[in-house]
């Protein structure tokens, strides 16, 4: 069984903060932040602005692009290193989008590789759950995390939702077939020698549907962790100060309980560059060569956007040409799980990526963890 993208979205805030911005608050330039990084401006979530109704927008983007209503959604993974509520977010947003048949709705967290590893979650629910609307979220807001005194994190990170709706691709053949109603299509699974076949019910006929394998939007996927990289990149809980009014000791309850807190971001750039620079080519090429594809075959390359350097050299390693990468970092900065589905939206809307293109997408980040996923739009 396979499955398909059919629609996309994404929601900044408002507020834009340039490079010269940053330079009034801390020791740094336009120069050196858009020759090291390539970023020029970012947005950030500010005053009552919420990261839930950041990601619901990009979401409802992505449900009207794919002409499916909330109520046929049957999951929602809201990718996110950054929930509003400690328990997540996912929940929320279907209430939000007024998903009201009750679909499962959890959140993935996994930073910068998060919108990645949603994806394959995904199609995972599609081709082995019997999943048939699945909204992947990827949204985050990095910039409540960073120490804005410190000017060697908080000139990269911007905050962002994007997203994008995967399908059964045995309903689309069904929603196709003018005379045939989808309720009366019920999948037989692998009965026949290809994994996409069903069987419908139409009018009182049963009738055999062969689903154009090559219809599969997601051909292959290739992820990875390593817990030793998190020294480079994280966010820890710290220790809190003890609850109020049990006392120094906690005598209260007889140990002493302490309020959580997480410190600001902290980051080794040299050494998250280093390991996104080595890993993510290797993951890009594991994932095409279990496609049977070669970097010849893609028509874009989209890669988690965190620095431009990184970007190109990645490219450069894959031999992909530059006008076959796909950038937005200059406006936005790293949104962390939101990048992909951003850059791939705008890249979208503007007809850049086109029915059929095939895309390599890579994800790399806090964990550490990578990932790439090579697909069709
Ligand atoms: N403005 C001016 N000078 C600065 C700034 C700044 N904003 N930040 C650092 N510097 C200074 C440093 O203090 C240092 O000065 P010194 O030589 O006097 O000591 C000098 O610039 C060089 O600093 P480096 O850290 O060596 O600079 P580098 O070339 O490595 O660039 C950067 C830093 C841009 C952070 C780069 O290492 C990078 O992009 N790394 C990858 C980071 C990344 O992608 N992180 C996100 C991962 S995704 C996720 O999961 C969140």
């Amino acid at each position: 069984q396979g499955c398909k993208l059919i629609g996309c979205g994404s929601a900044v805030p408002d507020l834009l903060v340039s490079n010269d911005d940053l330079a009034n608050i801390v020791n740094t330039s336009d120069e050196w932040i858009s020759v090291r990084t390539g970023i020029r401006n970012r947005r950030i979530l500010s005053g009552k602005d919420s990261l839930t109704g950041l990601a619901a927008a990009a979401a409802k983007n992505a449900l009207q692009m794919a002409k499916v209503e909330p109520d046929d959604v049957d999951l929602v993974l809201m990718c996110t290193s950054t929930p509003e509520d400690l328990f997540g977010s996912a929940p929320q947003i279907q209430r939000a989008l007024g998903c009201t048949r009750n679909p499962l709705a959890y959140d993935i967290t996994a930073a910068c590789s998060g919108f990645i590893l949603g994806l394959i979650s995904a199609a995972c629910h599609i081709r082995g759950g019997g999943f048939k609307n699945v909204l992947v979220i990827g949204a985050d807001s990095l910039s409540r995390h960073v120490d804005w005194t410190d000017r060697s994190t908080c000139i990269l990170f911007g905050d962002a939702a994007g997203a994008v709706v995967v399908q059964d691709i045995i309903r689309i053949a069904c929603m196709n077939t003018a005379d045939m109603n989808a309720d009366e299509c019920f999948y037989v699974g692998n009965l026949f020698s290809g994994l996409t076949d069903a069987m419908l019910l139409s009018k009182g006929k049963l009738q055999y549907l062969a689903c154009d394998g090559n219809e599969d939007g997601l051909f292959s996927f290739d992820l990875h962790s390593d817990g030793d990289g998190q020294r480079h990149l994280n966010a820890s809980i710290k220790e809190g100060e003890p609850h109020d009014g049990l006392g120094s000791n906690g005598s209260v309850v007889g140990f002493p309980p302490r309020r959580a807190a997480y410190s600001f971001i902290e980051m080794n750039g040299k050494e998250v560059f280093r390991f996104a620079v080595r890993c993510v080519p290797q993951s890009i090429e594991s994932a095409l060569e279990k496609a049977s594809l070669t970097s010849s075959n893609i028509d874009w390359l989209l890669l988690h956007q965190a620095n431009q350097r990184i970007i190109d050299a990645v490219a450069t390693r894959l031999d992909v040409p530059p006008e076959r990468v796909i950038s937005n970092l200059a406006d936005y900065g790293n949104t962390s799980a939101a990048s992909i589905p951003l850059a791939l939206d705008e890249a979208v809307r503007s007809g850049k990526v086109q029915s059929g293109h095939i895309i390599a997408a890579a994800g790399f980040g806090a964990g550490v963890t990578w990932g790439s996923a090579i697909m069709r739009w």
